[in-house]
């Protein structure tokens, strides 16, 4: 399917751009494929808007036991719910992605050779550019490298910037704080322009354990850990796979990694040895890792 343009019909349902008149039918003209995660398919448009199409899987996402309060559209649908809260025309895509639109899917996708699982849900959002290839920093190892751990650093920075943005004004915590989930709007070199562009594993901000059942690698361990603790720990994370590559922070959890790490941060550096240890070991919340971040880096 890839390069081959389809053509879907579409119910926009709410919009900030002129391009999509609520509440009426409209064509979008598909492009190529960008991307695909677990919650969404990703494809690029004609007029160089992107569109997310949910999975059917989305369904069994925690956010619709979680976000109900959020509801002003009265549909069935959950997630979008909170994406129709974010559509925000109030500047705040400097730090979460600005959308389009949101609306249903009218047709079967057509592919010939594939069936995709999708849900009748969709988002338009802005083309961005990916953290990776703006850097070019993929599995790169940039604790020896000139400035790589100031680099670092300044992008942890950003990132407990972006968690705090969304505690302190909706309160809610993402928890799927991973580098591919933050994109930049333009080229630009830029961190502060540095934005979220993937909610789909939110949770309402609150003291209660989360027991995390799947590991996943930007995930404490098996721990039955207070919520407010990951946005940190998974930051910390993103830290280490700049410094060591991503093909060792994949391999996380593992005890004896995460020492090797810390120790080399500490040889290099105490004050970073520092944030990461609070961050990884002793596990802070994003106010506090914030705080420290800020007055142990420049
Ligand atoms: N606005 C966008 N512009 C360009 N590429 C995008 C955009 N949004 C998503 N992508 C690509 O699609 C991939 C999956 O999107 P994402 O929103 O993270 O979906 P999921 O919720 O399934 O993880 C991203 O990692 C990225 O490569
Ligand atoms: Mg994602």
């Amino acid at each position: 399917m890839d390069n081959q343009i389809f053509v879907i019909n579409t119910f926009i349902l709410k919009s900030n751009n002129d391009e999509y008149e609520e509440n009426k039918i409209k064509k979008i003209f598909v492009k190529k494929k960008l991307g695909e995660g677990s919650y969404g398919l990703v494809f690029l448009l004609d007029n160089n808007h992107v569109i997310k199409i949910f999975k059917n899987s989305t369904l069994n996402n925690t956010i619709l036991n979680e976000s109900s309060f959020l509801l002003p559209i009265k549909n069935e649908n959950r997630e979008l719910i909170f994406y129709y809260k974010y559509i925000n025309n109030k500047k705040e895509n400097n730090f979460i992605i600005n959308l389009y639109g949101i609306g249903l899917i009218k047709d079967m996708i057509i592919d010939h050779d594939q069936q995709y699982d999708i849900n009748s849900y969709f988002i338009i959002l802005p083309y961005c550019i990916s953290f990776y290839n703006n850097f070019n920093v993929y599995n790169s190892q940039l604790l020896h490298k000139h400035n790589g751990l100031n680099f670092t650093l300044n992008v942890m920075k950003r990132l407990i910037q972006i968690s705090e943005f969304l505690e302190i004004n909706y309160n809610i915590i993402n928890i799927d704080f991973k580098l591919n989930n933050f994109m930049f709007p333009e080229k630009t070199k830029n961190l502060n322009n540095l934005i979220m562009i993937d909610f789909s594993i939110i949770k309402n901000k609150s003291k209660k354990k989360y027991n995390i059942e799947n590991k996943y690698y930007i995930w404490p361990y098996n721990e039955n850990v207070s919520l407010e603790y990951i946005p940190s720990y998974s930051i910390c994370i993103n830290g280490l796979e700049l410094l060591f590559g991503y093909d060792e922070v994949i391999q996380l959890p593992n005890k004896n990694k995460i020492n090797y790490f810390l120790k080399n941060i500490e040889k290099k550096n105490k004050n970073a040895y520092t944030i990461f240890y609070n961050g990884i070991v002793k596990k802070i919340n994003t106010l506090d890792f914030s705080k420290l971040i800020s007055s142990l880096s420049n």
